[in-house]
């Protein structure tokens, strides 16, 4: 089997005494891909030090995958991955152009970057390597191997959404980031919307024709693109929720919850998550249930993310200030409505609180897919289980049918849901769990790994008949 090299912006290395870094879930994701085939994994090691030139790398073996990684200077952070990346592509990937900020000092060394990277990867690679390159920081990472002479199969995955053409194009240098796409094998993206978007980038903007059977033919190259929507660990994460009730954090949290009902919601502190909405849905449900008072509180999980961005430091303000302010005119001297926690907290304990709550809140406003809604619902008791309540505008809503569908904008209605999640009957709910669990034991992270990398290997000429999923 040929040897798999994943390259992504951040690389959990595990420490000396095999724990991870933290890690968000395109991390732990791969994380449990490496695991079962090995491999390298190559990428930014999330240090900055000071002015030194990329030109380095820290290579270490750990179980059947070596990592190689490479700090980067304090320019580079601030141009590639807080400029480019976090102020440009991102938002517009997630429909936020009030939010892009576009730059083409950035830009610059968004690129310079991927070219360094590309000097460092190029030497490691063995010729029949399969080269698995991940999400927006690294979209023009082929183009730049396919300059240094490397001939390898080169895949790319797109975790976040893929925005519509009248979107994309407000990009100055949308062209670019679209050639360097198309310098890909195969192109995954992880729901069939953001595939027909990709679609119509390509084609309304003349920068390539389709094929058929999801093969286009851009700059001179005949690549491919599909869906392959990502998964977790189910099995272990089960195992890791039935554990969680044992977890300190867990015990604890049941002791302070005094028979109260538990609504959960988990994510990092990022605009496009929702928050905001979400609590003030909260708010709606407390004023519109007398008898929520006291018998219900809402934990929000929401550890700090790139607060060096200025629209994420508003935000935290933000967040906060809206907490404080239902806090104090719903609360008494012996309820707090909301327990907003700034902390990440270890996998185990929040399986554990998945476990314990009654709803979780997954409402993003816009998301690739969202593992946290798969996690939820993987961590349920299977005889009384609770209900997952997921914005109609994540990924996991294509797959999630047994969830309470919302539209995040719509406070009302997502309080309604909250009310409705909270007082199901135990059979209804185990209904709803019971039409999810199967999916998500099939299409686990294993699965998705291997269903990408067999297209990846096969696809080596274009055959037109050879359709994807
Ligand atoms: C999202 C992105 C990942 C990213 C993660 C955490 O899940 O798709 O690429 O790693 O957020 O964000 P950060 O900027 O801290 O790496």
């Amino acid at each position: 089997m040929a040897r798999l090299v994943v390259v992504s912006n951040r690389v959990p290395v595990p420490s000396a005494k095999g724990g991870t870094a933290a890690a968000g879930g395109l991390a732990v994701a791969l994380e449990a891909a490496l695991k079962s085939r090995g491999g390298l994994w190559f990428g930014w090691s999330g240090k900055t030090s000071g002015d030194r030139e990329i030109e380095w790398l820290e290579i270490r073996d750990h179980g059947n995958v070596t990592y190689a990684v490479a700090d980067l200077n304090r320019r580079d952070v601030d141009e590639y991955y807080t400029g480019f990346a976090n102020r440009a592509l991102w938002p517009l990937c997630h429909y936020r152009l009030d939010l892009t900020d576009f730059s083409r000092k950035d830009m610059a060394g968004y690129f310079r970057v991927n070219r360094s990277f590309a000097r460092l990867l190029a030497p490691l690679l063995r010729p029949d390597d399969l080269i698995w390159v991940h999400d927006y920081h690294l979209i023009p990472l082929a183009a730049e191997l396919r300059h240094m002479g490397v001939k390898n199969r080169i895949g790319f995955f797109h975790h976040i959404p893929w925005p519509p053409a009248d979107v994309l194009s407000t990009l100055p240098v949308h062209d670019t980031i679209m050639r360097g796409l198309a310098a890909y094998d195969l192109v995954g993206f992880q729901t069939d919307y953001d595939v027909e978007n990709f679609a119509g980038c390509m084609i309304r903007e003349g920068f390539g024709k389709s094929l058929g059977h999801g093969w286009f033919e851009s700059y001179g190259h005949k690549f491919q693109v599909g869906n392959f929507a990502i998964g977790i660990d189910t099995q272990t994460f089960v195992a890791m929720a039935e554990e969680g009730m044992k977890n300190s954090i867990v015990k604890r949290t049941c002791d302070s919850l005094r028979n109260c009902d538990l609504v959960i919601g988990v994510d990092r502190l990022d605009y496009s998550k929702g928050i905001g909405q979400r609590i003030e849905a909260f708010s709606r449900f407390c004023e519109m249930s007398p008898s929520a008072k006291g018998q219900v509180t809402f934990l929000q999980i929401t550890p700090k993310s790139r607060s060096e961005v200025p629209e994420y430091a508003q935000m935290q303000r933000d967040i906060a200030e809206l907490t404080g302010r239902v806090n104090g005119s719903l609360g008494d001297v012996d309820w707090t409505p909301i327990r907003y926690v700034n902390k990440t907290l270890g996998r185990g304990a929040l399986a554990g609180l998945y476990r314990i709550a009654k709803a979780g809140l997954v409402t993003p406003l816009r998301d690739g897919m969202n593992l946290v809604a798969k996690e939820y619902v993987a961590a349920q008791d299977p005889t009384d289980p609770g209900v997952l309540v997921l914005s109609r505008f994540a990924g996991a809503a294509r797959e999630m049918d047994g969830a309470l569908i919302v539209n995040p904008y719509d406070v009302e209605a997502t309080a309604n849901a909250i009310g409705r999640a909270i007082s199901m009957p135990v059979e209804a709910r185990r209904e709803r769990y019971n039409s999810m669990m199967p999916k998500l034991l099939e299409h686990d992270v294993a699965a998705w790994c291997r269903d990408f990398l067999d297209v990846l290997s096969a696809n080596e000429e274009f055959e037109p008949e050879a359709g994807l999923r």
